[in-house]
C-alpha cells in the first residue's frame, strides 16, 4: 500500500494556480525527496497532505486515509514539520515538547520518558532546560522536528528542514534524518537542492511551477538524465549571446543551451566525446570567438533541474 497517495491535485489561490494536477506516490519505508525552486508548489502540496488546506480537485491519500475525509487519522499518523518555527518565548525546551506531548494525549506519565528520548535523538539532551528563545537557529530547527517526533510517527513529512541552517547544521540535520531512516519511518523531504537529499533519498519528485516533472527512482532518473556531457563555453567580450546559443542549439546532439554568465554559455551536448571538439570547431567557424571552453563542473542538482527541464521542453 502506498503511504502517500497524490492523484491530479490542483490548487489555486486567487490568481495563481499553485498546483496543476501533481500526481505521485510514495511506499512504505521510501525517502522521498520533493524537490523544486521557490514557489514550485512544494509547501502547498504538503500543507495539503498535513491536512491544513483544502485543494480545488484531486486525491491525497496518507496512509490510506483521504486527507479530507479523514484528516483526524492522517494527524495521528503523521509528524508535520512546517516550514517556519512559531515563537514560544516563555517556554522551556522540555515544556514546548510536553505541550505538543498533551495535544498528542500521551499520557503524562508517559511524557518524560518519551521527551528525554526525543531530546536525546535529536542532539538536544544539554538544552532541555533552556528557554526556546536562546536557542540557535539550528537548534530550534532540530526542536521542529522533534516535535513531530513526539508521538511516533509512521510518515513524517518535513517542509525544507535544512532551510537556513549553515553547513555544519545542514550536516547534523541529514544525520539526524538517516537516524530515522534507519529507523524504518517513511520521510516525504522537500527541499530546493537535490544533492543535499540525493544520497539518502531513494525517491525523488521534481516540482516545478506547480506541475511534476519527474517522480521515481532515484538511481532510474540519474541515469536518464546523466548521458553526455555539460560544456561551459567562455566568449569573448561584447559576443552577441543570443546568437552563439541559436548556433549552438542547431548544432546536431546539442540537447540545451544556459545562459551561464555574461559571456559564457553552458552547454548540454550529447554527442560522442571525441567529437567534443567539433562544437568549438564550429562555432570558431561561425566567427564566434571562444575564449575557453571546457567540461562543466557542476552539482549533481544543476544538472538534474537543467537538463530535466531540457527534456521535457
Ligand atoms: N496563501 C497564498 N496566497 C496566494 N498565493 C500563494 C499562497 N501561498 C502560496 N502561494 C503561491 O503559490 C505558489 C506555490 O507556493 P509554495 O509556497 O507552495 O511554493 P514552494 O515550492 O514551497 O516555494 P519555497 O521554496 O519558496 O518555499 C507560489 O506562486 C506562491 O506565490
Ligand atoms: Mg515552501
Amino acid at each position: 500500500m502506498a503511504m502517500i497517495e497524490v492523484r491530479n491535485l490542483v490548487k489555486r489561490y486567487k490568481n495563481v494556480e499553485a498546483l496543476k494536477g501533481v500526481n505521485f506516490s510514495v511506499e512504505e519505508g521510501d525517502i522521498y525527496g520533493f524537490i523544486g525552486p521557490n514557489g514550485a508548489g512544494k509547501t502547498t502540496t504538503i500543507r495539503i497532505l498535513a491536512t491544513l488546506l483544502i485543494p480545488n480537485d484531486g486525491e491525497a491519500y496518507v496512509g490510506g486515509f483521504n486527507v479530507l475525509k479523514e484528516p483526524d487519522k492522517v494527524r495521528k499518523i503523521i509528524g508535520y514539520m512546517p516550514d517556519y518555527f512559531g515563537v514560544y518565548d516563555d517556554l522551556l525546551v522540555w515544556e514546548y515538547l510536553d505541550f505538543f506531548g498533551a495535544a498528542y494525549r500521551i499520557p503524562r506519565a508517559d511524557r518524560a520518558q518519551i521527551i528525554d528520548r526525543t531530546l536525546e535523538l535529536t542532539n538536544l539532551g544539554v538544552k532541555r532546560d533552556s528557554f526556546v528563545s536562546e536557542l540557535s537557529k539550528g537548534m530550534k530547527q532540530r526542536l521542529c522536528l522533534a516535535r513531530t517526533l513526539i508521538h511516533d510517527p509512521d510518515i513524517l513529512i518535513l517542509d525544507e528542514p535544512a532551510a537556513g541552517l549553515d553547513p555544519r547544521a545542514r550536516i547534523e540535520m541529514r544525520e539526524l534524518l538517516k537516524e530515522l531512516k534507519s529507523m524504518n519511518k517513511t520521510i516525504f523531504i522537500s527541499s530546493h537542492i537535490l544533492s543535499e537529499l540525493s544520497d539518502f533519498c531513494n525517491k525523488v519528485g521534481i516540482i516545478e511551477l506547480g506541475e511534476m516533472i519527474v517522480s521515481g527512482d532515484i538511481d532510474a532518473i540519474l541515469k536518464q538524465v546523466s548521458t553526455g556531457q555539460l560544456i561551459l563555453i567562455e566568449f569573448a567580450e561584447g559576443t552577441d549571446l543570443k546568437m552563439a546559443s541559436e548556433a549552438l542549439q542547431a548544432y546536431p546532439n546539442v540537447s540545451t543551451v544556459w545562459e551561464r554568465d555574461v559571456n559564457a554559455l553552458e552547454v548540454h551536448y550529447e554527442g560522442g566525446e571525441d567529437e567534443t571538439s567539433d562544437v568549438m570547431s564550429y562555432l570558431l567557424q561561425k566567427g564566434f570567438k571562444v575564449k575557453a571552453f571546457k567540461e562543466a563542473v557542476n552539482d549533481l542538482e544543476d544538472i538534474f533541474m537543467k537538463v530535466t527541464k531540457g527534456k521535457v521542453q
